[in-house]
C-alpha cells in the first residue's frame, strides 16, 4: 500500500538552497522592479496582512513587509524551501501545505488578509481542477476588497521567443500540449550555476479567468516589464555588458515570458 512516505519529495526541495539565484538572470530580474512598482501603486496600508500561496523562500513577504504590512504568513508545498524562508526571516509565520487543496487544517483566518500573493503559484496546475483549488483558497481566505498580487507564466503564447534559447539565461526547453487541452507542460531551465531545472504547467487564460470569477474576483489585469524596470536590472549588473544595449532586451520585452496579474475580491 502506498503511503505518504513513498511520494517523491516537493520538486524545489532540491532547488531551496540555489532557488534565489534565478531571480537574478536578465529573463527573471525586470520582473522584480516591475512586481514593486504594482505594490506600490496598490499602496498597502501600514499593517496589512499579507498570505503568500506559494511562497517559497519568502520573497514576496520581505517585499510586502517593506512596504509595511505587518501580518506575514506563508504556505508552500515544499518544506526546504520555507526553511529558507525562516532563515532569512524569522518572523515568517509558515505552513507546508498543497495550495490545490483546502488548507482548512492550517487554521489560517477565513477572510482574513488584506492581500493574497501567489508568485508563480498558479503554474502548478495540470487541469482546472487543480486551478479551481488554488482560486477556491484565495477566495477564501481574502478580506472582501482584498487584492491578489503574483506572476505568471505568460499563457498566450505556447512559447514565448524570449524563451526559446537561453539567450536571457532561462528557457523553456520542452512545452507540450495537455492531453485535456487546457494548456500546456513547461520544463524551465536556468542557466544559474548549479542549474535550476523544474516543472510546470501554464493553463490557458481563459480558464484561469472563469475559476477566479467562480471565486468572486472581478476583472483581472495583467502587466509585463517595461524599459523602467530594465534601467533597474542594468543598474543592479544585471544583462552584463550586451546587456547595456538596448536592442538586446527587445525580445524580452516585447514578448515577456510572464505577467504580473492583479484581481480584487468583490466585496
Ligand atoms: C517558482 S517557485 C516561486 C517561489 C516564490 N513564490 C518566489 O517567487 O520566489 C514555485 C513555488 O511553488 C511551490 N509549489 C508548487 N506547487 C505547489 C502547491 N501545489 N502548493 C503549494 N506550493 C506549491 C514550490 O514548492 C515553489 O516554492
Amino acid at each position: 500500500m502506498a503511503t505518504d512516505s513513498d511520494a517523491a519529495p516537493p520538486q524545489y526541495d532540491a532547488l531551496a538552497s540555489v532557488y534565489d539565484l534565478l531571480w537574478r538572470v536578465p529573463a527573471v530580474h525586470p520582473l522584480l522592479p516591475h512586481l514593486t512598482s504594482v505594490v506600490e501603486k496598490l499602496a498597502p496600508a501600514s499593517g496589512a496582512s499579507v498570505l503568500d500561496l506559494a511562497c517559497g523562500t519568502g520573497l514576496g513577504l520581505r517585499l510586502m513587509k517593506r512596504f509595511g504590512a505587518s501580518t506575514l504568513v506563508g504556505v508552500d508545498i515544499s518544506p526546504q524551501m520555507l526553511e529558507i524562508a525562516k532563515k532569512l526571516d524569522p518572523t515568517l509565520t509558515v505552513y507546508t501545505g498543497d495550495c490545490t487543496k483546502p488548507l482548512d487544517d492550517l487554521g489560517l483566518e477565513p477572510h482574513g488578509y488584506d492581500y493574497v500573493l501567489g508568485i508563480w503559484l498558479l503554474n502548478y496546475c495540470p487541469s482546472s481542477v487543480e486551478m479551481a483549488g488554488m482560486w477556491a483558497n484565495i477566495g477564501r481566505y481574502i478580506k472582501p476588497g482584498g487584492k491578489f498580487v503574483g506572476i505568471i507564466e505568460n499563457h498566450d503564447v505556447a512559447h514565448p521567443i524570449s524563451v526559446r534559447t537561453m539567450k536571457y539565461g532561462g528557457m523553456m526547453s520542452d512545452v507540450q500540449e495537455l492531453e485535456n487541452g487546457e494548456g500546456w507542460s513547461v520544463h524551465v531551465v536556468f542557466d544559474t550555476q548549479p542549474p535550476i531545472e523544474f516543472d510546470a504547467f501554464r493553463l490557458r487564460g481563459p480558464i484561469l479567468e472563469a475559476e477566479a470569477k467562480k471565486a468572486g474576483f472581478g476583472e483581472i489585469f495583467y502587466s509585463k516589464p517595461t524599459w523602467e524596470d530594465v534601467k533597474v536590472s542594468v543598474g543592479e549588473g544585471i544583462g552584463g555588458e550586451d546587456g547595456k544595449d538596448e536592442a538586446w532586451w527587445t525580445e524580452l520585452i516585447e514578448h515577456s515570458p510572464n505577467y504580473v496579474i492583479v484581481a480584487t475580491k468583490e466585496g
